[in-house]
């Protein structure tokens, strides 16, 4: 399906039924690195993928600011009719769930906030985007691809499963130019979201791969202290791509907390 969102078009898929879970995804990948989740969690979830301006079928219309994208994810549940939703970001998905909460939090019933961070770039960071976005320019997707895809998997992955890492390079290798640069200047201007982090009021659930070298667990630690009530789980054998390096134990933890975070809304306690 297509939204037209202010001057932009915004590509996304509503499947199942039951309570609205929004999923947002990584960069440089788009919304079907979420297939291993939405196809085991349909038959009990309504499952919103969303591909970022610039990913997937979304084209790319400037303005890039997670500001603008979050807003983008809020018009996509004017556009489904949703009022509130669970909303799953995974790094880049992340920092866009953070600006949704700062921005329009009751829209927002739970947040799983996967390998992100809530600190902003780092000076070295930033000098390592610039760099990346002069590739883009220069020698496209492709390269792009290959210089991301060696951070974005574990070592387990990269060892023994090539066909994570054929999937993740077709996806990653589907993006645009432009939508790389936004998101990436996107990225570099985003704020330090820890302050953030002491303002969620809603159920949430921290998951980090234990091999992941771009967000690593520490940092999924640290957030978690930061956050009243939340969990944390740690995906074994799973780099930053947890979602689909540990595609099962990934949506085990996801479905167990939609479960349980439902029922705390509706008032039922289990011990
Ligand atoms: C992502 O997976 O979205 C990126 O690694 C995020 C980042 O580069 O900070």
């Amino acid at each position: 399906m297509i939204a037209a969102v202010d001057s932009a078009r915004i590509a996304y898929d509503d499947i199942g039924h039951g309570e609205p879970v929004v999923f947002l995804h990584a960069f440089p990948l788009n919304r079907t690195m979420w297939a291993p989740q939405t196809s085991a969690l349909a038959a009990e979830w309504r499952c919103l993928t969303i591909d970022t301006r610039g990913f997937g079928e979304s084209p790319s219309s400037a303005p890039f600011t997670m500001d603008r994208y979050a807003d983008d994810i809020v018009a996509i549940l004017d556009h489904a009719g949703i009022d509130r939703a669970t909303v799953v970001g995974l790094s880049m998905g992340g920092y866009v769930a953070f600006a949704l909460w700062r921005r329009a939090p009751q829209r927002v019933r739970a947040l799983v906030l996967a390998d992100t961070r809530a600190g902003a770039d780092s000076p070295e960071t930033i000098e390592r985007r610039r760099a990346l976005i002069a590739v883009a320019r220069s020698e496209g997707v492709l390269a792009v691809a290959d210089r991301q895809l060696v951070g974005l998997l574990g070592k387990t992955t990269r060892e023994r499963r090539p066909e994570v890492e054929a999937t993740a390079r077709t996806i990653a290798e589907s993006a645009t130019v432009d939508g790389i640069v936004g998101a990436l200047e996107a990225m570099i201007a985003r704020p330090d979201s820890t302050a953030t982090l002491g303002t969620i009021s809603v159920p949430t659930l921290f998951i980090a791969g234990e091999e992941d070298v771009i967000t690593p667990p520490k940092d999924a630690r640290a957030m978690n202290d930061a956050v009243l009530g939340s969990r944390l789980e740690i995906l074994a054998r799973a780099g930053h791509l947890s979602n689909l390096e540990a595609p099962a134990a990934f949506t085990a933890v996801l479905s167990e907390f939609l479960r349980d975070s439902t029922l705390r809304l509706h008032g039922i306690v289990l011990h």
